[in-house]
């Protein structure tokens, strides 16, 4: 997978992509990550990449220039057929709630090119003309679009093949189930006096599953009840959660 990301702050991602699962990927050759400035899409002597809004109102705006010249310079080095499923994401507080299906849908894709939005936003014509998916990473404002970018950058890299060790880790893991994941322990088997479930000591795999399942159901209900209209649920999750004051809906 190629991820082009259009940025006015380049040198942000050298970080988060510079450690990790990430850089391993890259390095694997599993994603290609290729950043792109702003800026070297505009031909003024200032290299102006903002300006006031009409209609006033303080805040400037990402102008269009620079962002179609970027995005169609980047498109011109994809085939015609490639060109139509490419995805070109903003990342805005205006977008839709990124959630693990969306992640997904986007690790499909052999393209994706990310715009990180900033100042009081972009030009409603790029989102108009040019972008296919606006996504928010939560209802909070950042300071620009970059924090977001690195986030559903890192999402969709560790479902590439062989970017994660185990499938399973992918799969099993916390809201992909559809449920948060259950707590987990390591050695030692007890510090400062706080003891390890003894179920998951007791080598009984049908009891610890159980153990970890009613664990997620419970966390889940606590946290987030609104994951477990959507979960696959079975009669005995079910009850389970009744026990605990559940109630389905509908
Ligand atoms: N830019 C500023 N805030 C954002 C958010 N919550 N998600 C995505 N992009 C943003």
């Amino acid at each position: 997978m190629q991820v082009h990301i259009l940025t006015l702050f380049p040198e942000m991602f050298q970080g988060p992509f510079g450690e990790s699962i990430v850089k391993r990927a890259v390095d694997k050759g599993a994603v290609d990550i290729q950043l792109h400035n702003i800026r070297d899409y505009t031909h003024d002597r200032h290299r102006t990449v903002d300006d006031y809004q009409f209609g006033g109102d303080s805040g400037m705006v990402m102008k269009p220039e620079p962002i179609f010249e970027g995005v169609e310079t980047i498109l011109a080095g994809i085939t015609q057929l490639e060109m139509a499923t490419t995805r070109v994401i903003l990342t805005s507080p205006q977008g839709k709630l990124l959630d693990q299906k969306m992640v997904e849908e986007f690790a499909r894709q052999r393209y994706l090119i990310i715009l990180c939005g900033h100042y009081e936003g972009v030009d409603e014509r790029v989102r108009e003309h040019l972008i296919t998916d606006d996504v928010s990473i939560g209802d909070y404002v950042l300071t620009g679009g970059e924090l977001a970018a690195m986030a559903l950058t890192d999402a969709v890299v560790r479902l590439l093949p062989g970017v994660v060790g185990k499938p399973e880790s992918v799969t099993r893991d916390s809201i992909t189930s559809g449920l948060l994941q259950h707590p987990v322990y390591t050695r030692p088997a007890e510090y400062q006096g706080w003891a390890v479930p003894e179920t998951l000591l007791s080598g009984n795999h049908g009891e610890i599953g159980r153990w970890r399942r009613e664990r997620a159901l419970e966390r889940t209900l606590r946290q987030r009840p609104d994951l477990l209209s959507k979960a696959a649920l079975s009669v005995e999750d079910e009850e389970f959660l009744e026990g605990l004051g559940w109630k389905r809906e509908g």
